[in-house]
């Protein structure tokens, strides 16, 4: 499974990417109104140090407008991907950028229906939100499930990224399930790590090697 920061925060991105297990990046509105910086300008600043694929979502609702939006958020880098929302307007976006050869990230997907539509259309990417789904009390898992049987069933050359995820336990669910790739913050990579045992562990070998050998 790929792994992607969702974060339009630089300094994350490069802490990230310094690990040496980054993939890609998705941004979305609130994450660059979070930084309060130029949209354009940000992601030259990411694809500068990301060479995976790097999600620019268009602000645009209709399609003429996401259009012209999309293609100026591609020519920013040959690794932007144009991401777009899971509506006709998005859904005839996506196929016009296919047949471009611009790659999509169908953002905002709540059911299974919507990633089928998408994957017909040519999508390079589709993002269910699954922590948005627990936040109303439903199984966000249940459609990254439902979504993968219905990609390898029909052979939809769709990516599967697992997005809106809150803590470790989805990443390790959406392993477990299949997905092609999980977006997730800074802190949740941060988490994947730790371990207390590993703590512990690494605390005692040190105080055995040093009472055995000095130093
Ligand atoms: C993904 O592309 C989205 O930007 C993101 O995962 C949304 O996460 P949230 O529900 O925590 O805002």
């Amino acid at each position: 499974m790929e792994l992607y920061i969702d974060t339009a925060n630089l300094e994350e991105i490069q802490q990230a990417h310094d690990l040496g297990v980054l993939d890609g990046v998705t941004t979305n509105p609130s994450l660059i109104a979070k930084e309060g910086v130029d949209y354009g300008k940000r992601l030259e600043e990411i694809c500068r140090v990301v060479e995976g694929p790097v999600s620019a979502e268009v602000i645009a609702v209709d399609y003429e407008g996401m259009v012209r939006e999309g293609r100026q958020r591609a020519s920013i880098a040959p690794n932007i991907v144009v991401k777009l929302p899971c509506t006709a307007a998005g859904l005839k976006a996506c196929k016009s950028f296919a047949d471009e050869g611009i790659k999509t990230n169908m953002t905002l997907c709540f059911q299974p229906l919507q990633a089928w539509l998408v994957a017909k259309a040519g999508a390079f990417l589709v993002s269910p939100f699954i922590g948005r789904i627990d936040d109303v009390g439903q199984d966000g898992m249940d459609l990254i499930h439902q979504i993968r049987s219905i990609y390898d069933q029909y052979g939809y050359n769709t990516k599967l990224l697992a997005a809106s995820i809150r803590h470790p336990k989805h990443m390790l669910d959406c392993l477990l399930a299949g997905a092609d790739v999980a977006t997730v913050p800074f802190s949740v990579i941060a988490q994947l790590l730790k371990h207390p045992l590993t703590d512990i562990g690494l605390e005692k070998f040190l105080v055995d090697y040093r009472k055995a050998f000095g130093g």
